[in-house]
């Protein structure tokens, strides 16, 4: 039998280890999870593991928050000796967040086979901590699953053989198909008051927007101008969150419509995504979510490293400058409410055909 550690550490990754570990389960893969304790927060973390029924980790590194540079060296430290002592014949790792990075690092120095999901996606931008997560983590990588075209080309381009490259499809999206009619039960948008396709939503947390009070604050503003057409619910991440109260911003969102609330739940978020208007967001999973239901989405990022999103799916860059957003919230508001392409292989199974492929190796 074989034995696979699969490492997750921040809410992004929770939603995508979700139908890995179910997958390598139903393949008779012994897959232990590993939580590195990046997010800690019961609604960054645990919330994620009990509404998608994830098999509690073997163990919580507990981490916790710190320098990226911190965090990382932290996150090897503590799997050291959680790999030696469980000997995996695989570590897999997922997404590009501090985490992924350091699992593998750590596995790759312990001449672990590594494998990781959703791999070769760039932005060509270095300057976005992500984008360095996911060029160190394919050069370590011995087996890459690829979530969109653009993913494959990226890898051969960087000269990987294309055997170890496998395009199986967005896990993400797995647990999005896996999730939305029970998500679409909890009507999530009653609960705030808002009407189906009578709202945008909006999400924040990039350092490039909220660690730059400029950008910040244009964001902010394109915002709270939004609220005058129509009403913006904004739940608040806990980086966000500390970035406008030490820029003593938290008056520039106080007026109007901007309802400001905690972090969502999976069932919750996916709920609003799926009856908004229009989703504002820098979030990668979101774009990803939005091309998959269709909703319009407009992207506040200069570049994408998921270029499928605007190629033919439902969202558009528009970065952070405020008349630029308001202007591309006004053509979404006189379009139509559902646009788009699904990418074909984002057709819920994707876990699947990694697990089938990884116990074949
Ligand atoms: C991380 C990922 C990012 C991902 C995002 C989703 C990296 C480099 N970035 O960014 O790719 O899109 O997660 O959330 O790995 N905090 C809490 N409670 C928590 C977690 C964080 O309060 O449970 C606060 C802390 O003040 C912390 C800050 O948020 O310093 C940032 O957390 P961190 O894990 O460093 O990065 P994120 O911005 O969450």
């Amino acid at each position: 039998m074989i034995r696979v550690c699969l490492v997750a550490g921040a809410r992004p990754n929770f939603m995508k280890i979700a139908p890995v570990a179910r997958a390598l389960a139903a393949c008779g893969v012994a897959a232990e999870i590993i939580h590195t304790g990046q997010h800690y927060d019961e609604r960054m973390s645990q919330a994620f593991f009990r509404e998608l029924e994830i098999p509690p980790p073997l163990v919580n590194l507990g981490v916790g928050s710190g320098t990226p540079l911190a965090q990382t060296a932290e996150i090897m430290r503590r799997l050291e000796p959680v790999f030696l002592e469980q000997r995996p014949d695989w570590v897999v790792v997922v997404g590009d967040v501090n985490s992924t990075v350091a699992g593998a690092l750590a596995a790759s120095k312990l001449e672990i086979r590594l494998a990781h999901v959703e791999a070769g996606l760039r932005s060509f931008d270095r300057s976005m901590p992500e984008e360095l997560n996911r060029i160190v983590t394919d050069a370590v990588s011995d087996r890459m699953y690829v979530s969109e075209p653009s993913g494959v080309a990226n890898l051969e381009r960087e000269g990987v053989e294309s055997q170890r490259i496998v395009l199986a499809g967005n896990v993400m999206i797995d647990t999005l198909l896996a999730n939305l009619e029970k998500a679409r039960a909890v009507r999530a948008c009653e609960r705030f008051n808002l009407r189906p396709q009578e709202f945008a939503l909006a999400t924040l947390h990039r350092p490039s927007n909220v660690d730059l009070r400029e950008n910040l604050q244009a964001i902010l503003a394109a915002l709270d101008e939004t609220s005058r057409r129509l009403p913006v619910l904004f739940p608040l991440h806990p980086r966000t969150r500390k970035r406008i109260e030490e820029f003593g911003l938290v008056a520039s969102i106080s007026g109007n419509r901007v309802s400001v609330i905690e972090p969502l739940g999976y069932f919750d978020m996916i709920s609003l995504i799926d009856a908004a208007r229009v989703v504002l967001t820098d979030s990668g999973g979101m774009q990803e979510e939005t091309t998959a239901l269709r909703v319009p989405c407009l992207t506040l990022r200069e570049n994408t490293e998921r270029p499928i999103t605007v190629e033919i799916g439902s969202s558009r860059l528009v970065g952070s400058n405020t008349s630029a957003i308001l202007a591309a919230v006004d053509e979404i508001l006189a379009g139509p409410p559902r646009f788009g392409t699904v990418p074909a292989i984002w057709d819920g199974h994707a876990a699947e055909r990694i697990a089938n492929d990884l116990c074949a190796q």
